[in-house]
């Protein structure tokens, strides 16, 4: 990898990779959660995580190039967290606020690599990549909010 344009198509494909993974995951958030306000509030990001898979495949249109068959291993490794945790048989309560957790955590990462791709694109001149991705931010971050607010009351 030689380029800033290089590190940006890997940083596209892997958090293309990363809301392919959490359309998957927040579908099992939102069945395993008993709350149903936090049920909704995974489904209803669950339908927006599609939206944000359909904007990163404009992007790569925009850009002339082709997704690359990646692994997102920052995400599919909380999933593996996920999962081993719940075969430790914890009570209905104790799944929802470990599922609060979860959303977090893999709002934060998305945070993260949308806040840092935005950067790349704006020096890139990207200007239409960037807004697509700052589509995709502005959701992550409600997202965010919205658990944060489950996590300061009981679960
Ligand atoms: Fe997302
Ligand atoms: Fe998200």
């Amino acid at each position: 990898m030689q380029t800033l344009h290089e590190l940006f198509l890997h940083g596209l494909n892997d958090i293309l990779d990363a809301e392919q993974q959490l359309v998957i995951a927040l579908q099992g958030l939102a069945s395993d959660s008993s709350r149903e306000d936090l049920k909704k509030a995974f489904e209803s990001h669950r339908i927006e995580t599609e939206g944000h898979v359909r904007r990163l495949h404009q992007c790569f249109e925009l850009l002339g190039e082709r997704p690359r068959n990646t692994e997102c291993r920052g995400i599919r490794t909380l999933i593996v967290e996920t999962k081993a945790f719940r075969q430790e048989g914890p009570a209905e309560g104790v799944i929802n606020a470990f599922n609060v957790g979860v959303g977090i955590k893999s709002e934060t990462y998305e945070i993260r690599e949308y806040e840092s791709l935005i950067d790349m694109a704006a020096e890139m001149k990207l200007t239409d990549v960037a807004k697509l991705l700052t589509e995709n931010l502005r959701e992550e971050r409600t997202a965010l909010k919205k658990l944060v607010g489950f996590s300061q009351v009981n679960c």
